[in-house]
């Protein structure tokens, strides 16, 4: 496939054919995938490729998606959390780079995949995947063969003209993107700080306001 045609393909893909998947195309993904840039060329990126539907079953129960144990497989992105860049968090800048290209390389070779964010608590995931305190996980990718073939979600602004300014920063530009009540959002905010456990349908209804997790 041509490259624009990639760029124009890619979607998340969320339902998938109950059909393996070669673990040699999922590492030839990862390896395109650690093509990317990376700041001051750290290259602190590291995969757990999850083919265990017991792990999988663990994390969907911890609070983890749906999605992921519908996949035959996933890979956990972690990124070493050493930075001199805290500011801007240049390991996780530098992770979702790779992540990009993990995704379009997937698009590419008819792999369909998605980025899920929407997982259990960071201590959880930690022990789970016996991960060291020095790695960021960064998200789980879930891969399969796609079930059908979707189309890319159509974009919010297509007039991308709406999106750029020149220079400064443009208030007259400045777009609603989700209104979201003052209380809605402090209570999202503790929620996730304290990493509070509340009961299934307060999350379901996080979840819809932050339109996080689909279908
Ligand atoms: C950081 C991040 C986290 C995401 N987490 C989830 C998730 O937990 N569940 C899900 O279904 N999609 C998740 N997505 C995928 C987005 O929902 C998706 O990219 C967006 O709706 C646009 O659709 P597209 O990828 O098909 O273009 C995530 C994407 C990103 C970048």
């Amino acid at each position: 496939m041509d490259f624009m045609s990639v760029l124009n393909k890619r979607c998340s893909i969320r339902k998938f054919q109950d059909k393996p998947v070669d673990g040699a195309l999922v590492k030839e993904v990862i390896r395109l995938g650690t093509l990317a840039p990376t700041a001051c060329n750290r290259q602190g990126w590291r995969f757990i490729i999850v083919t265990d539907k017991d792990i999988m079953a663990r994390v969907r129960k911890c609070g983890g998606s749906k999605i992921i144990p519908t996949a035959p497989i996933g890979v956990v992105v972690l990124y070493n959390k050493f930075t001199i860049n805290l500011h801007y968090e240049d390991n996780i800048e530098s992770a979702s780079a790779c992540i990009e290209n993990m995704l379009l390389a997937a698009t590419n070779i008819g792999l369909g995949a998605c980025w899920i964010g929407n997982l259990p608590k960071i201590n959880v995931m930690r022990r789970l995947f016996n991960v060291p305190k020095r790695y960021d996980i960064i998200a789980y990718i879930a891969f399969g063969y796609p079930e059908f073939q979707s189309d890319s979600v159509p974009r919010k602004y297509s007039n991308i003209d709406e999106l750029i300014s020149y220079n400064m920063f443009s208030m007259e530009k400045e777009i609603e993107i989700r209104k979201i009540s003052k209380l809605q959002l402090s209570l999202i905010f503790v929620i996730s700080k304290f990493h509070i456990s509340v009961p299934g349908f307060i999350r379901k209804k996080i979840k819809d306001i932050m339109a996080v997790d689909h279908k």
